[in-house]
């Protein structure tokens, strides 16, 4: 593979702060690792990092880009997405903007029900093109890594479309993509009057045969009012950690459900979502070593309250921001959108929420020794800004800040 140089970086934005175990970093998430007038020097991973004046002269170069004085970060990592599905959601929206509720919606049929019954009908091949789609805006705003979940199909047949659609996005698109299944997102119709019924099914007929496909990390269940119960949910997952998959939770989104204490206790990778999450909950997630994976962009959507971030932060929990994409409640794969919401709107620092869009989204993934930040030994994924300040990206808000990216030692755009 060929080895390129990056000369002339005004700041190359490592983010490189170890966290010394999962579940008990913490230099501080405000201090970034910045090189000033740095280069970096790659094959298909980072081989050198440093100043430009300590650059080795002895190391063969076969091309040279000049990054014009401008910053550097890693790629995004966005670890919560529900980018496949079928279907419009566009009027619910524009209902909830005149009050009616998510859980009216919800109760009416609508909400993921409906997304349900268009993917339903939809091939494969249109699931994966609405994937692929969306995966490609997501690069446009500098993410290099994207997980996307099952959850819209809620029976056999149709998760695993869902979950082979992703796998054609897999080979359609050059960014590192995870995949989640989460049957557990909500209950089917034809399951209405028997809740145990398709907890059963998923327990017994879905998840050994998504373990068959021998290609998904992590199962997901969405634990809160209306939806599992810590009861249901509590079986679902003990039944993926036997057959060896990590876990995820969509905790406390809608209510405080003692979700984030039941995801600490399991020891789930990461809880996600967390409007309502208790102390009690944050004390169990630090104790389980459970990500916080905070989604901005659906307290926005849902106009709810946001995440606790500041007291998560302040009392050392690992804090990841993704994007939560999906037709219901956060219709956005844009990164850097959500940098600005967390800065804005949970107090996080721009630091902070650096930190949490790359490296801790790439704990959520357990992906922290392919990518998450630019050190030697890992994927040379990064982007090159369009400016010398990686603070625009929420201060000159509203406006892309990607010039180019690179992800797998590839430039993709
Ligand atoms: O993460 N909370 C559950 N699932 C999605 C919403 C899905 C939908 O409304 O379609 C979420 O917010
Ligand atoms: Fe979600």
């Amino acid at each position: 593979m060929k080895r390129t140089l990056i000369s002339n970086i005004g700041s190359l934005i490592t983010i490189a702060q170890k966290p010394d175990a999962r579940g008990n970093v913490l230099k501080s998430m405000n201090e970034l690792t910045i090189i000033h007038d740095a280069a970096m020097i790659f094959s298909d991973k980072f081989e050198w990092i440093g100043k430009a004046s300590d650059l080795p002269k002895e190391i063969d170069i076969d091309d040279v880009i000049d990054a014009n004085g401008r910053a550097i970060i890693p790629g995004f990592v966005d670890s919560h997405t529900h980018c496949v599905f079928a279907g419009d959601r566009s009027i619910e929206f524009a209902r909830r903007l005149r009050g009616v509720s998510y859980q009216q919606i919800a109760s009416e049929g609508g909400g993921i029900l409906s997304t349900v019954s268009a993917v339903r009908k939809a091939s494969i091949e249109e699931l994966a093109e609405k994937g692929i789609d969306l995966a490609w805006k997501a690069i446009e705003y500098g993410t290099t890594t994207i997980e996307m979940k099952s959850g819209y199909g809620l029976s056999l047949e149709s998760e695993i479309s869902l979950l082979k659609a992703i796998e054609i996005v897999k080979s359609e698109v050059p960014i590192r993509i995870i995949s989640t299944f989460m049957g557990a997102h909500d209950f089917p119709p034809e399951y209405a009057g028997n809740r145990s019924g398709y907890i059963d099914l998923i327990i017994n007929e879905m998840l050994p045969a998504v373990k068959e496909m021998n290609v998904i990390d992590f199962c997901d269940v969405f634990t809160d009012t209306g939806y599992y119960t810590i009861e249901d949910s509590r079986r679902i997952l003990q039944k993926a950690i036997e057959l060896g998959f990590s876990c995820k939770v969509h905790a406390d989104e809608l209510s405080a459900f003692g979700a984030a204490e039941m995801a600490g206790e399991l020891k789930a990778v990461s809880a996600d979502h967390l409007l309502y999450c208790s102390e009690a909950g944050m004390d169990a997630m630090k104790l389980g070593g459970t990500i916080a994976t905070l989604l901005p962009g659906t307290a926005y959507t849902l106009r709810l309250p946001y995440a606790p971030a500041r007291t998560m932060i302040d009392r050392g929990l690992i804090v990841a921001l993704a994007t939560d994409c999906n037709p219901g409640s956060c219709y956005t794969p844009n990164m850097q959108t959500i940098l600005s919401l967390a800065c804005m709107n949970m107090g996080m620092s721009i630091e902070e929420a650096l930190t949490a869009a790359t490296l801790h989204g790439a704990y959520a993934l357990k992906s922290e020794d392919d990518c998450g930040s630019i050190e030697i030994g890992k994927s040379a994924d990064f982007n090159i800004l369009d400016t010398t300040s990686y603070s625009d990206m929420v201060y000159h808000f509203g406006v892309n800040h990607i010039a180019k990216t690179w992800c797998k030692a590839v430039s993709i755009q």
